[in-house]
């Protein structure tokens, strides 16, 4: 906590303002999940791809999901019209120009190359082209992006270790390794030997758990992939005992909120735990997850989480935004001045009212 900023100077009516200003790093991103409706189609098009809605609109209106099962068919089915190298760069640049817009200084972007191989398309065209866009986010923003592949815990640990194999000629281009897909029925130990593997090469490890699947599935992404990051994590707080040991060891949980409530893991935003959370002592951040299918980016994520959620206050803006750098894969040097930044603007917020 910073104790030189005077809080409570900061009119509530100037947070949506303040949030939206404030820099922060999104760490809970999945590329194929900024794939918006008119590049579905824009990509289908050129790529020859017949898809099974007739518009843009047609599409948009089949995003009403019952659970994450539901939201992943459709997800992966748009990912279909992904094929070339510029389709990734393409894709990965529409995200950073809205990332930059929304003063994100800092992005650790997941991607599932499986989604990808096994439809015919090469590894190397999806690393190359996600990693052209993160270049050029950081020549022309200075937002500096870094790519962590992500194995689907719904196929075999074998198929995992294999996609590891492939991707190994590419390693300077990815940081880490994240787990997703279908949650439920496929706990974070089933892939327990390729995370060995992972940190034995030096990667970072972050894996979903605790957005469907119970709080157990957390303890076990601690304890056997050893992770350093919980994405999601939102059900911790059915364990107590989990919610304290979260606490002390400050392991950062990567919240989606409005992803959470498309999900149905909340009803409404208002429902939301990110205050309990925060109250807790946990190092939570808010992050955007797939914006294309839930309606926001990260600033539409903070500033509605906020609009829904009274007790959360300019204290708490400052502090998921100084979580976001502390959780972040990034040398501490550099986090210090993202730090810095942060607390100019609540400094000079604060002196203006
Ligand atoms: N893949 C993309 N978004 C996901 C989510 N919210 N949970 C699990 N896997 C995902
Ligand atoms: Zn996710």
């Amino acid at each position: 906590m910073n104790p030189s900023i005077d809080f409570d100077a900061i009119a509530r009516d100037r947070l949506p303002a303040l949030l939206r200003t404030m820099p922060k790093a999104e760490l809970h991103l999945h590329i194929e999940g900024t794939l918006e409706p008119e590049l579905i189609f824009r990509l289908a098009q050129r790529n020859g791809v017949a898809l099974p809605y007739p518009s843009v609109d047609a599409l948009r209106a089949a995003y009403a999901f019952t659970d994450l099962q539901s939201f992943l068919d459709l997800y992966y089915a748009g990912a279909g019209v992904l094929q070339t190298e510029q389709d990734f760069f393409d894709m990965a640049w529409a995200y950073f120009e809205r990332a930059a817009a929304d003063n994100v200084v800092h992005a650790e972007v997941f991607f599932d190359p499986q989604t990808h191989t096994e439809r015919g398309v090469g590894i190397e065209t999806v690393i190359v082209g996600l990693e052209h866009a993160c270049r050029r986010a950081h020549a022309e923003y200075g937002l500096s992006a870094k790519l962590i592949l992500c194995f689907l815990r719904h196929l075999s640990e074998e198929a995992a270790f294999a996609t590891l194999e492939q991707a190994l000629p590419y390693r300077q281009h990815f940081i880490g390794v994240g787990l997703d897909s279908s949650e439920r029925g496929h706990p974070p130990e089933k892939f327990a030997r390729v995370f060995a593997r992972c940190r034995e090469l030096g990667l970072h490890v972050v894996a979903h758990a605790g957005e469907e699947g119970p709080p157990a599935y957390i303890e076990s992404a601690l304890d056997v992939l050893k992770v350093e990051r919980i994405d999601h994590g939102v059900r911790c707080t059915e364990d107590p005992a989990l919610v304290r040991r979260l606490a002390a060891s400050r392991v950062p949980l990567t919240v989606c909120p409005l992803s959470n409530v498309k999900l149905r893991v909340f009803d409404t935003l208002a429902d939301h735990n990110l205050k309990t959370l925060l109250a807790a002592g946990l190092c939570a951040t808010v992050n955007s997850d797939d914006p294309a299918y839930f309606g926001g980016y990260v600033n539409d994520n903070f500033v509605q989480t906020f609009a829904a959620l009274p007790a959360l206050n300019a204290r708490d803006a400052w502090q998921l935004a100084a979580n976001s750098f502390d959780a972040s894969f990034v040398p501490d040097a550099q986090k210090a001045g993202w730090r810095q930044r942060l607390d100019a603007t609540f400094a000079a917020a604060a002196a203006s009212g």
